[in-house]
């Protein structure tokens, strides 16, 4: 038996940075996202007693730094349904993979609701995040749709994510400008075992129950201009923590500095846009629906931008029909 899922990535408007339980994921903080609809993971997998190990393809390859994660979460699905069987997993992401645009997060999404499917396990929403979470902690944000919070919680059992608002909700736009494709060079997971080292960290955590209060507001009124100021001062944050860490991380390129700076000007020349970025280079450029076209236009001339992807907001992850193998 086999079961295919697809899954979205997601973009956190309020990022998750640092994580008070290393092995169960979880995080030092809330978060609020929205799932992206044009990144998207599948993954097939098949449990049989005729596998003698596990295998994983991504993206046509055996990847040996991946297995050993993805392995560790087929583990947890096995113990839950009590199953013996090594696997065969094959995963396809139609974007280039940990360069900052949360492969993770729809990988392990998708990892979750397929194997999870052909084990056996009929789970409910909320244990599917809270498995997913377990995988990589974004990734239990692409199980529910559209925009998305994921409850902090002090224990596995009440750290998960919920739908806050359906995607038709709000017609807003993520234009992702890629500025480069390789690898980043230190993993969100990496990244994230350092957060608290930075002398900021205390006073980002202070006030972000607040601010998750008020983007929730901000998205509940469709107020863009609010909105966008808050997610952009969000992202500097983030960032000023990544780069004041020991060791500093420094995720960004000339061309995500370019772009930073040109969204600014176009916002000051009369068009509302702003960014966000995550680990990595890649800009994410936040607009209203009518203004994508303009946007991409705009992207496409600057020598730096490799690709431009745009996303609304999406369901969230879903069995499939189209079998990978
Ligand atoms: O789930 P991870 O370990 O890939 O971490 C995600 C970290 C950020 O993308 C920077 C923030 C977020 O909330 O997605």
């Amino acid at each position: 038996m086999k079961a295919t899922a697809i899954a979205p990535t997601n973009i956190a408007f309020i990022k998750y940075w640092g994580k008070k339980d290393e092995k169960l994921r979880l995080p030092e903080n809330g978060s609020v996202s929205m799932n992206l609809s044009n990144l998207i993971t599948t993954t097939t997998v098949e449990f049989s007693e005729n596998f003698p190990k596990d295998t994983v393809t991504i993206d046509g390859k055996q990847d040996l730094s991946e297995e050993k994660r993805v392995i560790q979460h087929l583990d947890r699905i096995r113990d839950l349904a009590k199953l013996k069987y090594k696997a065969k997993v094959v995963s396809q992401n139609n974007f280039p993979k940990s360069t900052g645009l949360s492969s993770s997060a729809s990988g392990f999404a998708a990892l979750t609701v397929a194997a999870t499917k052909t084990a056996g396990l009929n789970l409910s929403e909320k244990e599917l995040s809270i498995l997913a979470r377990q995988g990589s902690g974004s990734a239990c944000r692409s199980i529910p749709s559209g925009f998305v919070e994921w409850l902090d919680g002090e224990t596995s059992e009440t750290s998960y994510a919920v739908s806050i608002f359906p995607p038709s909700y709000w017609e807003i736009a993520d234009i992702v400008a890629i500025v480069a494709d390789e690898k980043k060079e230190v993993s969100s997971t990496e990244g994230q075992k350092i957060a608290s080292s930075s002398p900021f960290f205390k006073a980002r955590l202070s006030r972000i129950k607040e601010k998750i209060k008020l983007i929730k507001k901000l998205i509940k009124e469709k107020n863009f201009p609010q909105f966008g100021e808050l997610i952009e001062s969000e992202a500097l944050e983030l960032h000023a923590i990544m780069l004041t860490s020991k060791p500093p991380l420094i995720y960004w390129l000339p061309g995500t500095v370019k772009i930073m700076r040109l969204v600014k000007k176009w916002r000051a020349d009369g068009l509302p846009v702003y960014f966000t970025v995550n680990t990595g280079q890649d800009v994410h450029l936040i607009c209203q629906k009518k203004d994508t076209e303009v946007l991409q236009n705009k992207l496409k001339k600057i020598k730096e931008v490799k690709k431009v992807i745009i996303n609304f907001s999406a369901e969230g992850a879903r069995i499939s029909k189209n079998h990978l193998f």
